[in-house]
């Protein structure tokens, strides 16, 4: 939910007018657009209050060498460990079959014997990955009998182990050395200081308050978020369907407090280059957003961009159409 994969090339037709030497990515979800900044040979600094998005940005960006190789593979799929079955039990007829569930067990279990962090953020990954491929429509909201969602397709046919041999491939494949010392961190963007390091641009790509229902990312992806950390420190809310995890405060997605958490973003990154992202079915609109912007920096333009979202593929054509908006602000 809320990618830009499909908005790299503009992104990156845009960044590329700019001279800067390193980047911030603030809320940086899947890990595409740092992903896009490390190819530009850009010192890239990760955030996303998410676990498991912060554990996406270790393996992808931060990483620069660290591989699955043969050996760890197969550590990583000995199925004969005495491993928790933590997800056996609280998982059982919520998501996935029997075999898949202990795949999940045993293989978190064996994610903890690699020795390297980035390894470990690697196979983590390619687990998440295939935990998403195989969940009808890709989100955590639905459980039970998913039958009415299997069209046959080879992502549902597939088992999660099939599906994480494939993505360890994939994954392996992404690592490379930009030659810089990349970060990925895992906090809210509030705690961040310009004492702590000063980026030349920031990208800000936060939830949006939405026009309707919520877009809460806890809510679709609470399974990955759990399984990042084998639900360690996390509450699990029994009375729910999906066994959900609590969801994370952030001022972002409420008409009542976005206001003021732009006016504080920006006030903290005042002296770095500020792109945000944002669209023109969110809140605030773009006048309003770009008056806060001017409060900051003196500079402040705006490339539009018509996009058509595809998310699920169940939404709306009216609330799939919109305008995609980078702001950028100057001095
Ligand atoms: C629109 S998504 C970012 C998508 C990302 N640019 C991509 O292309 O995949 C917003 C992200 O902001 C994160 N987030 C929300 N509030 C946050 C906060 N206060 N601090 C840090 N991250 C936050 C969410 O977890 C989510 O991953």
């Amino acid at each position: 939910m809320g990618s830009k994969y499909k908005l790299i090339p503009w992104i990156h037709e845009t960044l590329r007018s700019f001279h800067f030497d390193s980047a911030f990515d603030a809320f940086s979800g899947s890990g595409v657009v740092s992903f896009l900044l490390k190819s530009m040979n850009k010192k890239v600094y990760s955030n996303d209050f998410l676990n498991f998005s912060s554990v996406i940005s270790k393996a992808v960006i931060e990483n620069k060498s660290d591989h699955l190789d043969k050996n760890d593979l197969s550590n990583l799929l000995d199925m004969n460990v005495n491993s928790d079955n933590f997800i056996q039990k609280t998982f059982g007829q919520v998501f996935y079959s029997k075999n898949d569930l202990i795949f999940l067990d045993k293989v978190s279990h064996n994610i903890l014997n690699l020795t390297s962090p980035y390894k470990q953020a690697l196979a983590y990954t390619a687990l998440f990955r295939s935990c998403l491929k195989k969940q009808p429509r890709g989100v955590f909201t639905i459980s039970g009998n998913l039958d009415k969602y299997n069209d046959g397709r080879r992502d549902l046919r597939l088992s999660i182990r099939q599906h994480f041999l494939e993505q360890v491939t994939i994954y392996n494949d992404t690592v490379f050395d930009n030659g810089k010392e990349n970060a990925s961190f895992n906090l809210n963007v509030f705690d961040f200081s310009q004492k702590m390091f000063k980026p030349d641009l920031v990208y800000m790509d936060p939830p949006y308050v939405p026009p309707s229902d919520d877009n809460c990312y806890i809510k679709r992806y609470h399974f990955l978020e759990g399984l990042s950390k084998y639900w360690q420190g996390e509450e699990i809310m029994e009375h729910t369907k999906v066994k959900k995890i609590k969801k994370k405060f952030t001022p972002f997605s409420y008409r009542k407090t976005a206001i003021e958490a732009f006016e504080q973003m920006f006030d903290k990154f005042s002296e770095s280059t500020l792109v945000l992202s944002y669209s023109s079915n969110a809140y605030p609109d773009l006048e309003t957003l770009i008056s806060i912007m001017k409060n900051h920096k003196s500079n402040v333009d705006v490339r539009t961009k018509p996009h058509q979202y595809h998310f699920g593929n169940h939404s709306t054509v009216s609330r799939s159409k919109v305008n995609e908006y980078l702001i950028i602000g100057l001095d």
